[in-house]
């Protein structure tokens, strides 16, 4: 009843307002004061219509769904890891923790608090979204020159700053050099972590053992722009490969079906793919005779990649920690190939040469 009322009484209420309108049209009267600016659309830009600019993204081109559905395959989404959420660990693990790193807001070093409902790497992380409702928020979190955490030196690779601020290693205390102290390590994670492709790329940031051979020029690092994107983020092939699934290739029977859109400006795609298949099994088997060599030291035991406790000589520590980073690093020498053999093979010839 109530409700009916005054759905009568605006009806009324619009309707005269209509009349109105007509009648100052037709009467041409003097013009009413101007009206109040529209309440600002949520966070919007005064004096924009926020519909205009949100519709720079949120248009019917179905580029947005399509990198949704290819981050959702991408191990980003699928990998799980984003319960690290504390400390360092959540400045990489977390999108939270790495905006607030970013902007000062989290401090890992002085609280590193824990982060709660964290967040994997997702839009956000990459991107500007939802801070001007503008086209603009696709820009990049991070541009420009990115210090490296084991190493004084920074690095600049274009669009790939953004996946090197992550994809880099960790620091070691303390760093091992040849001639110098014993290194103590304790536990089974003696390295630089899970990621150091931006290393390998950038040839730095690796024990350098610096005994008989020496780093030849760099095949990829000083000709692809930018770097990880280039490759990784190339042409996508469904949501198999490429684009934001950041995935180089796919399982096919059993192998590696590698998505060469990335490489195409430079190789063709048959070479790219031996010369992928040829390099990577000549890398394994270099990391496979330095495998030796530490199981002998007692560093790592046969048959896993784990350190084992002890005091080592820092050539041994140093072998070791190039073995694990070159493992993890997986692209089996393609992120930068002269660099990587000449890290194995120096390693090798340290240990050959011991007492
Ligand atoms: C720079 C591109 C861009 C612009 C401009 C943009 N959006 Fe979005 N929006 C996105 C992306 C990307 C997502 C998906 C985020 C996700 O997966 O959670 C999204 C998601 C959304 C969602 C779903 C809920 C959410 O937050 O995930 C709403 C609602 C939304 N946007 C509204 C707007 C409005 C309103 C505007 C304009 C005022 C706007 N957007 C402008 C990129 C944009
Ligand atoms: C500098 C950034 C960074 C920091 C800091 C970091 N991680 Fe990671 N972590 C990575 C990256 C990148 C990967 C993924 C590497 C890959 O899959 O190639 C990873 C992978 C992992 C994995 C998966 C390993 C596997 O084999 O699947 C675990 C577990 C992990 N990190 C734990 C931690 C913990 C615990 C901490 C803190 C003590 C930490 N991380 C700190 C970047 C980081
Ligand atoms: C790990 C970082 C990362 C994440 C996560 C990420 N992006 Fe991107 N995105 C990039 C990079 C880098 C580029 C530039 C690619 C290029 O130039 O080839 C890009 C490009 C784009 C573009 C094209 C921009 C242009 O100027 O043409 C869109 C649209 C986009 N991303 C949307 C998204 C959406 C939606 C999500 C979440 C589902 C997302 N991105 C998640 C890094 C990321
Ligand atoms: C905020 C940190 C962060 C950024 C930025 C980031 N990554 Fe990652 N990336 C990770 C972590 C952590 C993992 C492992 C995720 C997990 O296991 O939960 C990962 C996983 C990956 C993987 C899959 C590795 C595997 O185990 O198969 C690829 C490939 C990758 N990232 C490439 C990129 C590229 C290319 C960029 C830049 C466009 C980028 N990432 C930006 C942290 C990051
Ligand atoms: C020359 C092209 C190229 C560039 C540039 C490149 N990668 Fe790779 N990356 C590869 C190839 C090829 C593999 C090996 C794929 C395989 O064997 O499964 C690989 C492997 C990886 C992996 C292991 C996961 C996977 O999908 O196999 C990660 C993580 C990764 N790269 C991250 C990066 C990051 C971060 C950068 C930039 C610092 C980068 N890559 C630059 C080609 C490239
Ligand atoms: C901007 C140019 C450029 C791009 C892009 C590029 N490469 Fe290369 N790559 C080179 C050059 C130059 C060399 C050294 C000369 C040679 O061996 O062809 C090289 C060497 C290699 C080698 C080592 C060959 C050997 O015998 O040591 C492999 C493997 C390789 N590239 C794979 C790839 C793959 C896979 C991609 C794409 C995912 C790619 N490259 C993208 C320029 C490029």
């Amino acid at each position: 009843m109530v409700l009916g009322n005054n759905v009568k009484k605006s009806a009324l209420l619009v309707f005269s307002l209509a009349m109105l309108m007509v009648f100052a049209v037709s009467c041409e009267g003097p013009a009413g004061p101007a009206g109040a600016d529209g309440a600002d659309g949520i966070d919007g830009i005064d004096g924009v219509d926020a519909n205009a600019t949100c519709t720079e993204c949120h248009d019917n081109s179905q580029g947005i769904f399509a990198r949704e559905i290819q981050w959702a395959a991408s191990v980003h989404a699928t990998g799980g890891n984003f319960e690290r959420n504390t400390g360092e660990c959540a400045v990489c693990h977390t999108s939270q923790g790495f905006l607030g790193n970013l902007d000062g807001t989290y401090d890992w070093e002085a609280t590193g608090a824990i982060i709660n409902n964290p967040n994997p790497q997702n839009c956000y992380t990459c991107h500007d979204i939802h801070n001007t409702y503008t086209e603009a928020d696709l820009g990049l979190r991070v541009s420009g020159a990115v210090a490296l955490r084991n190493v004084t030196e920074t690095i600049d690779f274009g669009k790939g700053d953004v996946c090197a601020s992550c994809h880099q290693g960790r620091t070691v205390e303390p760093w091992p050099v040849a001639g110098g102290a014993d290194i103590a390590v304790s536990g089974s994670r003696y390295g630089v972590h899970h990621g150091p492709q931006a290393n390998t790329f950038a040839g730095t940031g690796l024990f350098d053992a610096g005994s008989g051979y020496t780093n030849p020029a760099m095949s990829h690092a000083g000709l692809i722009t930018d770097a990880c994107v280039t490759c990784h983020m190339a042409e996508p092939f469904g949501v198999q490969a490429g684009g934001h699934t950041m995935k180089m290739g796919y399982d096919y029977h059993g192998s590696l079906e590698l998505n060469t859109a990335g490489c195409l400006a430079c190789h063709s795609a048959d070479d790219a793919v031996s010369k992928t298949e040829e390099l990577q099994a000549e890398v394994q088997g270099m990391l496979d005779s330095l495998k030796t060599l530490l199981d002998a030291e007692g560093i790592t035991a046969a048959g896993s990649d784990n350190s084992v406790s002890g005091t080592y000589d820092p050539v041994v520590a140093g072998a070791c920690l190039n073995y694990k980073a070159l493992t993890e690093d997986r692209s089996l020498g393609v992120h930068n190939p002269g660099y990587v053999k000449y890290i194995i093979n120096n390693s090798i010839a340290v240990l050959n040469d011991l007492p």
